[in-house]
């Protein structure tokens, strides 16, 4: 899949080199630089790390290269097991996670590492994200209920409407597949994209929500939804393997059973 596209800020130069010095098995990784306060252009250092010596994902890499050869390298992370999300850039071509990405899953040769595409940029490897949480935090993402809460349980739902959110709650909002999707990389300003939309499904879902109307309501413009086209490129990159395309397509159905 060819979902790679430059980062918002490029003009990109060649850079730095940095060899393994006496590397037994060396591998390549060609890293996208760029430092907002040193007035350059954007460039790509390589960097050659000794496989011998370098745990087998991606991100092993990443922090090796930034423990051992260089410092200034700048990248998220946290998890280190593709729960947190905060790992998501562009690797060999495509949206992935760095801590789950496998270095021998790459194609063979040099391994090239971007930031995820199309979003600014705040310093080498790190998307700024605050637009996309910001629409993430317009959809109200929590339970809204207008009955009573129960003084003695929590609300229950029965095991075929917990099952709904398979497929649903294990989104990280890594943001992979939003920022693989054509159409919110030319919207995203009004395009609520994949992840969010798939958040949003996730609670119109939730047999436990009693505000799906209003969550419909609040869809229904020409831009926040239906600038799906059903591309797919979100579903193809999802490190979770889930399918934001599909949860688009049960709001359209329910938009569509409401006006019927
Ligand atoms: S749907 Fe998948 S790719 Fe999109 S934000 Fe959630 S986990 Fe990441
Ligand atoms: S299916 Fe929709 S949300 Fe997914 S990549 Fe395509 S246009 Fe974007
Ligand atoms: S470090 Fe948390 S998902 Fe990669």
């Amino acid at each position: 899949m060819a979902e790679f596209s430059l980062p918002k800020n490029s003009q990109i130069q060649k850079g730095r080199h940095w060899p393994a010095q006496g590397a037994k098995q060396a591998r390549t990784f060609k890293v996208y630089r760029w430092n907002p306060d040193d007035g350059m252009n954007p460039r790509v250092d390589t960097y050659e790390v000794d496989m011998a010596t370098c745990g087998p994902m991606v991100l092993d890499a990443l922090i090796k290269i930034k423990n051992e050869i260089d410092p200034t390298l700048t990248f998220r992370r946290s998890c280190r097991e593709g729960i947190c999300g905060s790992c998501a850039m562009n690797i060999d071509g495509t949206n992935t996670l760095a801590c789950t990405k496998a270095i021998e899953d790459c194609s063979a040769g040099e391994v090239p590492i971007y930031p995820l595409p199309h979003m600014p940029v705040v310093k080498d490897l790190v998307p700024d994200l605050t637009h996309f949480y910001a629409q993430y935090a317009s959809i109200k993402p929590w339970l809204r209920t207008q009955s009573p809460t129960p003084s003695d349980r929590e609300r229950l739902q029965a095991p075929e409407d917990r099952k709904k959110l398979d497929g649903l709650y294990e989104c990280i909002l890594c943001a992979c597949c939003s920022t693989s999707c054509p159409s919110y990389w030319w919207n995203g300003d009004r395009y609520l994209g994949p992840a969010i939309l798939l958040q949003a499904y996730r609670w119109i879902v939730d047999s436990r929500d009693e505000d799906t109307g209003a969550r419909l309501d609040d869809l229904e413009d020409p831009f926040k939804l239906y600038r799906c086209h059903t591309i797919m490129n979100c579903a193809r990159t999802c490190p979770k393997g889930l399918n934001p395309a599909q949860a688009i397509g049960e709001i359209k159905k329910l938009m569509l059973a409401r006006r019927a």
